[in-house]
């Protein structure tokens, strides 16, 4: 088909513009609600066009910035680009661009980092302000003006939904057979209309394979060729591997004890590679039929389904390798009934992943002994990515993992602590946390119990001793009660570690 083709509507074909006409109708303080999910389904060529001319203008000194809301992160022709150009006065909800966390961190840009399950609720009640803009990538457009979405579905029904005006990148390089592969339930409503969303299985459709949108709405097509770009996944390393061993032993332990099936229930894996090391893991398991309600679909994932081990897969986008998405463009009519790629409001709600019982596996920065979690500021104060969706995947899940090596830095850091720097995921929602050293299985377990098997199953041993006196001193001194700290010891580990560069000190 030509790039004509995938424009099967001849009034939207009509819109048809350069990227620089399109970016030309985004000016100072707009609100822009773009696609993208990770590396995945973002905009490639207005947002450059825009930063470029963002650049241009602020090199003048007009102070040209808008406001970037999007699905989760996206890539460098978006993110980097328009935080390069000093473009970004704000931005939501998760994002991982080294040149956003630099002005992030500098106080520069402003961050609001959101559950990305309650972005869509949020701008439809009006918290987060109007949206002025939606820039959307999609796959193609169907005759009747429907919308084939990519390779990620992120919030872009709420943003075609709510936005005053519609600019549309119909990208070739994607894979027509993404048609059919998207079910976007168009059923939710806001208190006090909700009614029960109608899933029950990971694999159920329950909504439409497009997103509508009025074509009046619509003020520019651009058509693009242009592949996603995520980064690709390193060699699972020996810690990661341990970690995957540690959850699969423990995965085997519950089958035995009948507390979760044999074909186990769904999977949600997080971001980074501890995360896909595991599912890599998971091809070498005993487990079979095994399903995924997911947020994305990464390369173990992919080669799970590949190989039959995993039956079905939901998420919200793909987050895979160059090497995987050029495989998955190629062969996508045959994932057709075994991925449902849908909007993120339904891929992390919170109904679902209780009702399904998720298994829910998410990386931290720092664990406490007693089981809360940090997932996103190093030593208390700097952003690395955001929450993202381990919040509505932890709180919610049947068992909710989190995994970490016991140390970074080269060993100059413990990532098991006496208390955490930041709070992400308190010790209500963590029921196991995992370390190339072992497994804490939380449940069941009060305070002093907690902190006793975090440090024997999780520490590294060159800091255990360290935790045992904190402990130990904690439980006998003046806040030694249910949860025994020393307050003005609890964050001295970081301060140490800022202060001279490693959190060891003789004991
Ligand atoms: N204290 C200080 N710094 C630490 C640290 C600690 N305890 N642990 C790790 N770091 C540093 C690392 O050294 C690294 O720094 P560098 O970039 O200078 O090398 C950085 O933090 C990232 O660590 P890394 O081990 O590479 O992280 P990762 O790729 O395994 O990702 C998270 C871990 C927590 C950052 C990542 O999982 C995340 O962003 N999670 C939150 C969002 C989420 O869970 N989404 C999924 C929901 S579906």
């Amino acid at each position: 088909m030509t790039t004509g083709g995938r424009i099967q509507h001849a009034g939207l074909r009509r819109k048809i513009v350069p990227a620089e006409a399109a970016a030309a109708m985004i000016g100072p303080g707009t609100t822009v609600g773009m696609s993208g999910f990770t590396g995945a389904g973002y905009p490639k060529e207005v947002p450059l066009a825009l930063a470029r001319r963002i650049g241009e203008a602020n090199a003048a000194g007009a102070g040209f910035r808008i406001n970037v809301w999007t699905g989760a992160s996206t890539a460098p022709e978006l993110d980097g680009a328009l935080a390069a150009a000093d473009g970004i006065e704000l931005r939501l909800p998760y994002q991982s661009d080294p040149v956003s966390r630099e002005k992030i961190n500098a106080g520069t840009m402003e961050y609001i980092d959101v559950h990305l399950s309650h972005v869509a609720q949020m701008v439809w009640e009006g918290f987060l302000g109007h949206l002025d803009v939606a820039l959307v990538e999609v796959s193609g457009i169907t005759a009747d003006g429907e919308l084939i979405p990519s390779s990620s579905v992120g919030n872009n029904k709420t943003w075609i939904d709510v936005a005053d005006a519609v600019i549309l990148e119909v990208n070739t390089w994607q894979s027509e057979a993404l048609e059919g592969m998207h079910d976007i339930y168009y059923g939710t409503a806001l208190p006090p209309d909700r009614r029960p969303i109608p899933l029950t299985r990971p694999g159920d459709r329950i909504g439409v394979p497009y997103l509508r949108c009025p074509p009046d709405k619509v003020v520019a097509v651009v058509e693009t060729d242009a592949p996603d770009r995520n980064t690709g996944f390193k060699e699972p390393d020996d810690a990661s591997v341990r970690i995957a061993g540690h959850i699969i032993e423990f995965l085997e332990h519950e089958v035995r004890r009948g507390r979760i099936p044999r074909d186990l229930l769904p999977l949600q894996s997080g971001v980074g590679n501890v995360a896909n090391a595991v599912l890599a893991e998971l091809e070498n398991s005993p487990f079979e039929n095994l399903t995924a309600y997911t947020e994305v679909i990464q390369d173990g994932m992919l080669s799970l389904l590949r190989s039959g081990r995993m039956t079905v897969a939901s998420a919200t986008a793909f987050s895979l390798s160059p090497e995987e998405a050029a495989h998955l463009n190629e062969v996508a009519r045959e994932y057709h009934d075994r991925i449902v790629l849908r909007p993120q409001e339904m891929s992390n709600h919170p109904e679902l992943i209780r009702r399904l019982g998720v298994l829910a596996m998410n990386g931290a920065i720092e664990a406490d002994i007693y089981g809360n979690i940090n997932s996103t500021h190093l030593m208390g104060s700097r952003i690395q990515n955001g929450i993202g969706g381990s919040g509505d995947f932890a709180r919610n899940a049947y068992v909710s993992f989190f995994v970490t090596p016991s140390t970074a830095k080269g060993g100059a850091i413990s990532s098991i602590v006496p208390m955490v720097s930041h709070v992400d995921h308190t010790e209500h929602d963590v029921h196991v946390v995992v370390t190339e050293q072992g497994l804490a299985d939380l449940r069941g377990l009060a305070p002093r119990k907690r902190a006793r098997v975090v440090i024997d199953n999780c520490a590294h041993p060159d800091y255990r001793p360290l935790l045992d006196d904190y402990v130990e001193r904690a439980q006998q001194g003046a806040y030694g009660r249910h949860t025994p700290h020393l307050l003005d010891e609890a964050l001295g580990w970081h301060d140490r570690f800022v202060r001279t560069g490693t959190m060891a000190r003789p004991l």
